[in-house]
């Protein structure tokens, strides 16, 4: 039912420039799982921070490597293993135009932005940090951004230090500046909170980074589907996204390092495709990326990721930042008006989720009763507890979009908080 209220139609963009509309009822229609019933009510699906949901052209693509091109790659010479290369390697073409790399080798193939993250401490870690160094992180991280440099830091003696967040969940640009030193080694920073939504001011930080010659990694797992990325314009030193995040396929991400790291940092992990000579005495390692991409990748995995990209680019990551943009701000107006309704990240920039606490309700609980009605939403700490610590709460209740929502869920979520409301209130 299309209401007054309801609309597909995207509104000119936040800089005025008009921008053309999405067809919301035609892009639904690429994603079968969207025509599901969940309790006999229709899916209404606002977990897209937790995962996406995948387009036929990525189910297709899948398919289409199991059944008519499933071989190794980089390894044989025959006619399935070529096609599986061609394949796989276009995939990385694709990543980098989509990054605005400037070179493919730059692409590294992970299993998502965790692993991602991981290489970075272990390999750019073990070369560069030691006793008494320092990395800095955010508050709001995700603990795939908190925990890699505190094992770093426990094993090398370093030091973690955290940029504090106002009340609206924003990170202190003056508290930030203060924190970076002589000792500091590396920044990581979410380029969007997945459990606030904040848009965090990263070109800026890289450039009072750089002042002092300090790398900064960007965690976009939060970023890639709603914004436009270009790592060259960015000038950051690493970027990692996870496929399952922007209508790919799960246990495929991406990490992107300037070549002048990736050809100085030591290799992660040792086997085949990382090396290009092994004898008892001495072992000579492969080129970038294939120095870091040891054992058998997720072939399947990157050629789907190719197929999402291509599909979202088909979009316009433009229109649907501002399709989202218009669903968060409509939410953020609709939820926020229901009596005893907190919402957590208040930030002037924000982008694709909406964090929200009910009084004296636990935010499982909402999840749960929602849950009966067919809207999923993730109701948790979102792997982010510092953040909630933060705010002085357990958890929160997290909506969050992706192009192929509509404001009718919107619709549903209210009433589904609502009838959440009346329940408690009994
Ligand atoms: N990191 C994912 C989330 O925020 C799982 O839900």
């Amino acid at each position: 039912m299309v209401t007054s209220e309801s609309t597909s139609k995207v509104r000119p963009s936040g800089e005025g420039k008009a921008v053309l509309p999405l067809d919301i009822a035609r892009i639904r229609e690429d994603f079968p799982i969207l025509k599901m019933k969940v309790h006999d009510k229709p899916l209404v699906y606002l977990d897209n921070a937790a995962t996406t949901q995948k387009p036929q052209r990525v189910l297709d693509a899948l398919n289409r490597f199991y059944t008519r091109e499933c071989a190794n790659i980089h390894r044989g010479l025959h006619y399935l293993s070529d096609q599986a290369t061609v394949d796989y390697e276009h995939a990385r073409t694709r990543v980098q135009r989509f990054l605005g790399a400037a070179e493919s080798s730059e692409i590294i193939f992970v299993r998502g932005t965790t692993e991602a993250i991981n290489l970075v401490a272990h390999s750019f870690g073990r070369k560069f940090v030691g006793p008494g160094d320092e990395i800095i992180t955010t508050v709001m991280e995700h603990h795939s951004n908190i925990v890699p440099w505190q094992m770093l830091c426990e094993e090398k003696g370093a030091k973690l230090r955290v940029v504090p967040i106002n009340d609206a969940g924003e990170l202190i640009l003056d508290e930030f500046e203060k924190l970076l030193n002589p000792k500091t080694r590396l920044v990581a920073v979410a380029h969007i909170s997945n459990a606030l939504g904040t848009v965090n001011p990263v070109r800026r930080m890289i450039e009072m980074a750089h002042a002092r010659n300090i790398p900064v990694l960007i965690d976009g797992a939060q970023a890639v589907a709603h914004t436009k990325i270009d790592v060259q314009e960015l000038d950051c030193d690493f970027y990692c996204f996870s496929g399952h995040k922007i209508y790919g396929p799960t246990g495929i991400g991406v990490l992107y390092g300037k070549a002048q790291w990736l050809e100085q940092i030591p290799p992660y992990q040792g086997g085949g495709d990382m090396i290009i000579s092994v004898t008892f005495e001495k072992t000579t390692y492969n080129c970038p990326p294939h120095k870091f991409e040891a054992g058998t990748p997720h072939i399947a995995g990157g050629i789907g990721l190719g197929a999402a990209i291509e599909y979202i680019d088909n979009l316009g990551l433009d229109h649907v930042a501002a399709h989202e943009h218009d669903l968060l701000e409509y939410a953020t107006r609709r939820i926020s008006a229901i009596p005893g309704v907190r919402i957590i990240g208040n930030a002037q920039k924000k982008s694709g989720t909406l964090s929200f606490y009910l009084e004296d309700v636990h935010p499982h609980d909402i999840g749960t009763i929602l849950d009966r009605d067919g809207v999923a939403i993730r109701a948790g700490h979102h792997c982010a507890m510092p953040v909630m610590d933060r705010f002085g709460i357990p958890a929160t209740a997290r909506a969050s979009f992706a192009c192929y929502n509509t404001r009718e869920e919107v619709d549903a979520l209210v009433r589904g908080v609502d009838k959440v409301r009346e329940i408690f209130a009994r």
